[in-house]
């Protein structure tokens, strides 16, 4: 393993952000983590697939960027499959490999940017499906005492686009590999969400396999959410806003057009793209930056933007929100 120096992180995050690394290595195996980890370097900082941050500065720490890659059958029977992929992989590529084996159950998640190892982190979700109704296990590394533990689903107290490792054990484990449980007969297929049901109907599909639900998700990803090839993003920059009920319905006198999801007989969540939308972000454009035309809750580089100023846009956005619905909406990326 070769440690690099003064490496830009642009090609590794895909927002874009051209910060610097002061120190760079790129890990392939947990034997070489290890090892890393006990010449224990200063200040680590933890790279995946750069899909769920802003890098608002320069790095002043050894980035460790986990390329771990493999997957394997960990166990089968007629019905079901446990797989194991290695952190490394890239999330969509492990859809697509599941989907060419006949695996169902994360279909639904097709063309989420990112890793297989930062999944778990922030609990992935799409189209009714979340990351925790497939996951079996993982095993990460404890960055200060080097054993590997596995987490179970319980243990990883997962959330809506939340998990333990963002909370209690935060910046204390390193995800290594996800095992997952797929059905290999009788799928259960998700395709009440609203949007999937009319993109089968527009695909003439009255019978889905759950390869057509991966290409419903695929068209309708990509006719709303931009390409981080084509344009920065790191997908929905906020999460959607829980609210009470009776807050709620007084802005339901004043918008009566408002969605909403019933989460529970007192909340009820609202989609933080309509409010931004409402609060006449959608599509502005800040020279570089600005907020992504076709869907509000994603901020967007054009090129050259800074990471700080985003995180302006960001607060603003925050703020504006706050003063027209009385509403405080968090960010589901990470600042750093
Ligand atoms: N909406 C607007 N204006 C917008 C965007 C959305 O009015 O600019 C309205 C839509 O019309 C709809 C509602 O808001 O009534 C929900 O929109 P959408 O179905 O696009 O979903 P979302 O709540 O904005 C969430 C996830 C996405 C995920 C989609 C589909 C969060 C923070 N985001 O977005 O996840 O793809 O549902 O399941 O929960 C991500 O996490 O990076 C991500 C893209």
């Amino acid at each position: 393993m070769t440690i690099e120096h003064n490496i830009s992180l642009k090609p590794y995050n895909t927002f874009g952000l051209d910060v610097v690394a002061k120190h760079y290595a790129s890990i392939d195996s947990v034997e070489s983590l290890k090892d890393t980890l006990k010449s224990k370097p200063e200040d680590i900082f933890i790279l995946g697939g750069g899909s769920n941050m802003l890098l608002t500065k320069d790095i002043d720490a050894l980035v460790l960027h986990i390329n771990l890659k493999g997957i394997s059958i960990v166990s089968e029977d007629e019905t079901h499959v446990i797989v194991k992929a290695n952190a490394g992989e890239n999330w969509h590529d492990f859809v697509l490999w599941c989907l060419q084996q006949n695996y169902g159950g994360i279909e639904n998640l097709s063309l989420i940017p990112g890793n297989v190892g930062t999944a778990p982190m922030q609990n992935i979700g799409a189209y009714g499906v979340e990351l925790k109704d497939v996951f079996q296990s993982c095993e990460a590394l404890n960055i200060d005492t080097l054993k590997e533990r596995t987490f179970n689903n319980e243990d990883c107290n997962f959330g809506y686009r939340e998990s333990i490792f963002k909370h209690e054990l935060k910046g204390k484990y390193i995800i290594t590999s996800v095992t997952f449980r797929l059905t290999k007969t009788n799928h259960t297929l998700h395709t009440s969400y609203g949007a999937i049901t009319s993109e089968l109907e527009n695909l003439n599909i009255t019978q889905p396999t759950i390869q057509d639900i991966s290409k419903a998700v695929i068209n309708i990803r990509q006719s709303k959410l931009p390409d981080p090839n084509d344009i920065g993003n790191s997908g929905s920059f906020f999460k959607n806003p829980v609210i009470d009920k009776s807050h709620f319905e007084e802005l339901k006198t004043m918008f009566p057009e408002i969605p909403s999801y019933v989460v529970s007989e007192t909340q009820i969540k609202v989609p933080a793209g309509w409010l931004i939308e409402k609060a006449g972000f959608k599509g502005k454009r800040f020279g570089k930056y600005g907020v992504h035309s076709k869907q509000a809750l994603v901020l967007v580089n054009y090129g050259g933007a800074d990471g700080k100023d985003i995180l302006n846009l960001a607060r603003l956005i925050q703020k504006t929100i706050l003063r027209i619905f009385n509403i405080k909406i968090e960010t589901e990326v990470n600042i750093v």
